[in-house]
């Protein structure tokens, strides 16, 4: 009795303990640090802004890339989507020079804005900007082609003006610009961001962190509305198709049961049911259509169960079903895949609807792990 009391103690600390973190990170001045880097030297200036926001304890900064990339300093970043801008209370943008003009990427990424603009969903928001250039050729031509791009979207400005510029070491070029900061990474004299390239990154933070701070809450309610119509629960969706998730399965073997890089999970799974294999076997031989039909359900349901365990178990944060590859085991001349491989097709866009479209591939096989007829490897998108 004693023990259950306890029990109950802690889990309602527990409970309550997280419930009180999430309603201080909602008061909280969330920015987003938004950026694209070819070599690592905007990253290390988007470090220096975030320290500068946080410096100011009302705010709070994520750093997230336009673009995936390879570079080790830069490939555990996430990538954000555009959908999720409309989400901060102010966005700091990050770019390379390249030729006066914001880079490829950056570009790329503000050109799918377009369905954000039209529903005003930045209108009112802070934004700054800071760049890396290399020799600084054409840095404020730059910084004001971002300027031109964030004032279609109606975002109110923030500029650095000459903020800073008493305490900044004047015997080596620096990349300070009245409209944000900038480094000139390719003036090897010093290691860049030089000191006083990373001093005014760190101001631009902590007074944008003011301004976003001071705004907080007074726009985006427009989108807030728009959005809240259109929102499918996906957990609701579960109950009111009397779709029930497996217990997780456990892995057979030195391997997780899925595993997370930036935005994308990858799971792989067998037809596994109460810790047997369903439907074990060859297609038309030891197995019919029908049976391996039902096996790749449950394969998918075993892989959505893993996927809600990855997603902190709230399917809501699954952006997109990106790719399903359908193994089947197969005689050597059999070519109904496809149609094996619409079990988890469908069930799939049943729950997440459009998001759960994705491309596919299927094949046979001459044997798969443990007997299973079917083996199925899927990679999603989440927040
Ligand atoms: C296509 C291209 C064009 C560039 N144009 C300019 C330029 O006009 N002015 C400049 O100072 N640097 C220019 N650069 C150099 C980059 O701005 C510089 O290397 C920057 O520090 C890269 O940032 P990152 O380290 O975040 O990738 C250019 C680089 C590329 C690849």
């Amino acid at each position: 009795m004693n023990k259950t009391i306890s029990f109950l103690v802690f889990t309602l600390s527990f409970l309550l303990s997280i419930n009180t973190t999430a309603m201080a990170q909602n008061k909280k001045t969330n920015i987003l640090v938004l950026i694209h880097s070819d070599n690592g030297g905007t990253y290390e200036l988007a470090k220096n802004i975030t320290e500068g926001i946080e410096k100011n304890s009302d705010a709070n900064a994520t750093i997230k890339l336009v673009k995936a990339s390879d570079n080790v300093k830069l490939k555990d970043i996430p990538v954000a989507n555009v959908d999720e801008l409309s989400s901060y209370d102010g966005i700091a943008f990050g770019s390379p020079v390249y030729f006066g003009n914001i880079s490829t990427a950056m570009s790329e990424f503000l050109s799918k804005t377009v369905d954000v603009w039209t529903k005003h969903e930045l209108e009112g928001m802070p934004a700054t900007v800071f760049m890396s250039a290399g020799s600084g050729a054409g840095k404020e031509l730059a910084l004001q082609s971002f300027w031109n791009s964030l004032a279609v979207h109606g975002m109110i400005l923030v500029s650095n003006g000459i903020r800073g510029y008493e305490n900044i070491e004047k015997n080596i070029p620096q990349g300070n610009s009245v409209l944000g900061t900038t480094s000139l990474a390719s003036l090897k004299d010093v290691t860049r961001p030089s000191k006083s390239e990373r001093y005014l990154a760190k101001l631009q933070g902590e007074n944008f962190a003011k301004v976003s701070t001071a705004l907080k809450g007074t726009f985006k309610q427009k989108s807030i509305e728009t959005k809240s119509a259109y929102t499918v629960d996906i957990n609701e969706v579960l109950k009111q198709k009397n779709i029930v998730l497996p217990e997780l399965p456990k892995p057979v073997g030195n391997y997780e049961l899925f595993s997370r890089s930036g935005n994308l999970v990858f799971i792989n799974q067998v037809s596994l049911k109460d810790g047997k294999i369903l439907y074990p076997g060859k297609v038309g031989i030891d197995v019919t259509e029908q049976q391996v039909e039902e096996a790749t359900k449950v394969t998918m349901l075993n892989i959505i169960a893993i996927l809600k365990e990855a997603v902190g178990g709230d399917l809501n944060k699954v952006k997109k079903c990106v790719q399903l590859i359908g193994v089947f085991n197969t005689p050597e001349t059999y070519t109904q895949h496809a149609m094996l491989m619409n079990a988890a097709s469908d069930l799939t866009v049943e729950i997440f609807g459009e998001k759960g479209k994705h491309t596919r591939n299927t094949s046979g096989a001459y044997s798969l792990p443990v007997g299973s007829s079917v083996s199925i490897q899927a990679i999603f998108e989440v927040e």
